[in-house]
């Protein structure tokens, strides 16, 4: 190892940098190989795979570096893995059928091949706040066993636009390195930028770029967009993803196994009207039901008791409602 390389794995140690850590490492690793030290190159390639986070991960593909910004050095994605199951997340039989066939697709793209098809690979997840885009895109990366890699929007626009490009092609050049299932979360940032008049050359400029490379891309992963705001992107937008999945609010039906799985964790009382439940609460998100059952729970758990009456959860319902209200309500059909 040379004096320089010592120098700069000593320093990303003292920093806690373990992007930077990970990559002299590998740099070494290749180094020493390079020297026909072989022993010692798959003695480090393994305690580096064995013990590190990154092999927590995925242990058969190793982690690149985390692009960063340079203006700020943030991180501009995360890499992360999910245990879900299709229980997790209840969605209406329609949208579930399109997206377990797009996971079937992905299983079977031997077969297809034969017959000269490919798998669906890039996704848009479009509807209100609250309805299980995000959750749905960590149950889709459970199921197909690819990192999810989550894009973090707020680091990606920077202040400085010309960065902003930069930061989208570091986020490309980092996806071409693995098979991953990839988030493009809140993905309507860089739709609503281009109102801004002041710099709406830039902004579509951006837009336009992150479009190219969507369409351009031709790899093995995943990419799934997700937005509330579909009117605000392009209407080119559309045309470049294999498929589009609407996430409603949930019917009647959806809302009553919702409340059944964020209530379980108690006892109901004997009285307890889930139906009624249901029926009251039109217009509830997921995310809705789940806040006013987690504050129904608390409620009942704090005042001592080992189950939940229909009155607790009546009440979280009546102020939720109330919370909902107070937000922007924004039309969808
Ligand atoms: N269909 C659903 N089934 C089960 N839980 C749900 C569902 N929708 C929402 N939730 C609960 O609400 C939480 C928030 O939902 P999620 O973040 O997936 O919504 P979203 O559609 O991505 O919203 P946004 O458009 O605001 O990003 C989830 O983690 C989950 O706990
Ligand atoms: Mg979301």
């Amino acid at each position: 190892m040379t004096s320089e390389k010592m120098t700069q794995i000593f320093e990303a140690f003292v920093k806690r940098d373990s992007d930077r850590f990970h990559k002299i490492a590998w740099e070494i690793i290749e180094a020493e190989k390079r020297k026909k030290h072989h022993l010692l190159a798959s003695q480090l390639k393994r305690i580096l795979t064995e013990n590190s986070g990154a092999s927590n991960i995925n242990h058969i593909q190793q982690i690149p570096p985390i692009p960063r910004d340079n203006e700020k050095g943030f991180r501009l994605l995360d890499v992360k893995k999910f245990f879900l199951d299709w229980d997790d997340v209840i969605l209406s039989p329609n949208t579930e059928g399109v997206l377990k066939q797009i996971v079937k697709e992905l299983e079977n793209e031997n077969v297809l091949a034969t017959y000269g098809l490919k798998p669906k690979r890039k996704v848009l997840f479009y509807g209100p706040p609250g309805t299980g885009k995000t959750l749905t895109a960590k149950v889709m990366n459970s199921i197909i066993g690819y990192p999810l890699v989550f894009v973090r929007f707020e680091s990606v626009i920077s202040s400085y636009l010309g960065e902003t490009a930069s930061n989208l092609r570091k986020i490309f050049d980092f996806i071409e390195k693995g098979k991953w299932v990839i988030l493009f979360d809140e993905f309507d940032i860089i739709g609503k930028q281009r109102d801004d008049s002041t710099e709406h050359g830039e902004i579509k400029r951006v837009v336009n770029n992150f479009m190219l490379m969507l369409e351009n891309y031709e790899g093995d992963s995943v990419i799934i967009a997700s937005t509330n705001h579909p009117h605000l992107l392009d209407v080119g937008v559309w045309r470049r993803f294999d498929e589009i999945v609407y996430f409603a609010l949930p019917d009647k039906e959806r809302r009553n196994k919702i409340f059944e799985k964020y209530l379980r964790v108690l006892k109901k009382d004997k009285n307890f009207d889930l139906t009624k439940l249901s029926e009251e609460t039109e217009g509830f998100s997921g995310a809705d039901i789940e806040q006013a059952c987690i504050d129904a729970l608390k409620m009942a758990i704090l005042s001592g008791k080992d189950f939940i009456s229909f009155g607790d959860v009546k009440e979280a319902v009546s102020r939720q409602e109330k919370k909902r209200e107070a937000k922007k309500v924004i039309k969808y059909e």
